[in-house]
């Protein structure tokens, strides 16, 4: 049995969490996510803010993961912290605390890839979403398909060629003049639109598209979100719950098409999505509904367990502790960086 401590900051949430376990058996004891609401005034997120943020949240935030879960320092094991990809200011807070907290307690240290943190998270409210699988990762900074053999053996399928789902939604939610993060509220409103009235080009997603095409299961949200800039120009606020469940279903269909090709392919029963984007029901509902004809399950996170939180990066951490991975004094933060474990497609 490891106690973890996972520790996140790479956006604009801190977030501390305690995990004790092995393999994938874990109870998760903490979890305390700290969200930064300042941003919001900026309809987007300001680096240099969000870092200044977490230095000042980082120590009450950890503490207080530590009493939830009613353990003392002591008592943990390791930490593990996300170290890339994100914002480098944000990222190094999480990176040289851990570091520190590790080295004066005389503790190992494991630097965690914020997207192999997302494959995790669903697996800590549902027990079966454990490879194999077909994992779709959507969120503000990427989108990523990709079938998961086992854990750390992660095959890249398809990836966005532009902006990232969340992204896409946080855009097109601007443009009708819904608040920053705008994915739930673009949501919300799509639901009270009128699918018939708006109905915007699947992006990249062709009939006669083969397997080896190199946009087979690559996904383009840039068109889609020019696409409602114009509907958006030519109509009235009217028009805006039609135009948002326009660009809902084309978004969600695309996604879902995507990733049946992927769960056909590769045969998989089970299909888990990761990411602050797969906490939309509708999503959810439709990946379900289309995936059921392949056979295969789809687990949904909840929106706490889909955005960014420390509880799937000390569940990610505990995996490469046990594979006997120790960072090193000198692990440094990075704004990208390829996911670790990558096998070839
Ligand atoms: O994973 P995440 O918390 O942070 C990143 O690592 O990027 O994802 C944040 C993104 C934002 O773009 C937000 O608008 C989107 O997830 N999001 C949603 C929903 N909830 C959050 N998008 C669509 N529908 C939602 N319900
Ligand atoms: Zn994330």
């Amino acid at each position: 049995m490891t106690r973890i401590l996972g520790i996140e900051t790479s956006c604009d949430e801190t977030s501390a969490s305690v995990l004790r376990g092995e393999g994938d058996d874990v109870t998760l004891e903490s979890l305390v996510i700290l969200s930064q609401d300042v941003h919001r005034i900026f309809g987007g997120v300001v680096p240099e803010i969000a870092s200044r943020q977490h230095l000042t949240a980082i120590v009450p935030v950890v503490k207080r993961a530590l009493e939830d879960a009613g353990v003392r320092l002591g008592e943990v094991d390791a930490v593990a912290v996300t170290h890339a990809p994100g914002l480098v200011g944000a990222l190094l807070v999480g990176v040289s605390f851990a570091k520190a907290l590790a080295y004066g307690r005389g503790i190992p240290c494991v630097g965690v890839h914020h997207m192999e943190g997302h494959l995790f998270a669903t697996a800590l409210e549902h027990r079966d979403a454990v490879p194999p699988f077909t994992a779709l990762l959507v969120s503000g900074g990427h989108t990523l398909l990709m079938d998961v053999e086992a854990w750390g053996r992660y095959r890249m399928l398809g990836r966005t060629r532009d902006d990232a789902a969340g992204e896409a939604f946080d855009k097109v939610a601007k443009l009708i003049g819904l608040p920053y993060p705008g994915g739930p509220h673009v949501e919300r409103l799509a639901a009270t639109g009128d699918a018939s009235r708006f109905r915007f080009a699947r992006p990249m997603l062709r009939r006669n598209q083969q397997p080896g095409d190199a946009d087979y299961y690559d996904v383009s949200f840039s068109g889609l979100k020019t696409a409602v800039l114009y509907a958006v120009r030519a109509g009235s606020p009217d028009d805006y719950p039609h135009i948002a469940r326009g660009f809902h279903d084309a978004l969600v269909e695309t996604l879902v098409e995507k990733t049946a090709r992927a769960v056909e392919r590769y045969g998989r029963e089970r299909v888990v999505l990761g990411g602050g984007v797969a906490g939309n029901r509708t999503l959810a509902a439709a990946m379900q509904w289309r995936l059921k004809r392949a056979g295969a399950t789809v687990y949904a996170p909840s929106a706490r367990f889909a955005t960014d939180n420390a509880a799937m990066i000390a569940r990610a951490g505990l995996y490469h502790f046990e594979q006997g991975e120790r960072a090193p004094l000198d692990l440094n933060a990075f704004a990208s960086l390829p996911i670790p474990g990558l096998v070839s497609a």
